[in-house]
């Protein structure tokens, strides 16, 4: 008897064993530090697991001379709360991604068109750069592209020269902060937006 009714406890254990498989974001509720909130899963389509947006190539025609085409969850709501993301980088000859952090999230970079020098300054300031073959400055002739990966569903993104010029942080506090000249610093503020 104890027997089986250890049995009906372990399978009423089991049928009720769920584990939430996704949690389709509902984009128009506020993030929170530990994702959206989902929607209801009945209202959860199969096109919500897909995302398109990584099949084109983004316009480079800026600053930096390269695209930056995010499925982060706000892109691709499927996402939301699993921990990871994706990314397209399109550079041609001379693109370049600025020096930047993600707080968020590790980065897989996959290279599949051209030359890409890439690599990060570790927190002990050690170097760690490397021209990846067919992925972030594109150090080749031709084009390049490359497919990013993150450990994030919300990598987020800090890109150091905006940090530092297209703010409002007073020219004397960033000349004192960077040791650049003040009248340097202002150029960079104008071409990056920043003022003060
Ligand atoms: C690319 O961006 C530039 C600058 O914003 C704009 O002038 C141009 O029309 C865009 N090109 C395309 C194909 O959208």
């Amino acid at each position: 008897m104890l027997r089986i009714i250890f049995l009906l406890s372990l399978i009423f254990a089991l049928s009720n064993a769920s584990v939430q498989d996704f949690c389709v974001a509902n984009l128009k509720r506020a993030e929170t530090p530990a994702g959206y909130p989902c929607i209801r899963p009945i209202h959860v389509k199969a096109k919500d697991f897909v995302f398109s947006g990584l099949g084109t190539p983004g316009n480079t025609t800026n600053i930096i001379s390269a695209a930056v085409t995010s499925g982060f969850t706000a892109q691709f709501p499927g996402l939301n709360g699993l921990g990871l993301s994706t990314a397209r980088v399109d550079l041609p000859p001379k693109g370049v991604i600025p020096m930047h952090t993600h707080p968020g999230a590790s980065e897989v970079l996959y290279v599949l068109d051209g030359y890409i020098t890439a690599g990060f300054v570790s927190s002990a300031n050690s170097v760690y750069v490397q021209t990846l073959k067919p992925g972030q400055i594109n150090a080749g002739k031709s084009a390049a592209a490359a497919f990013v990966t993150f450990s994030s569903a919300s990598p987020g993104l800090q890109i150091l020269d905006f940090t530092l010029f297209a703010n409002n942080l007073p020219t004397e506090l960033v000349s004192a902060t960077t040791f650049l000249d003040p009248t340097l610093v202002k150029k960079l503020k104008g071409v990056l937006g920043g003022t003060g």
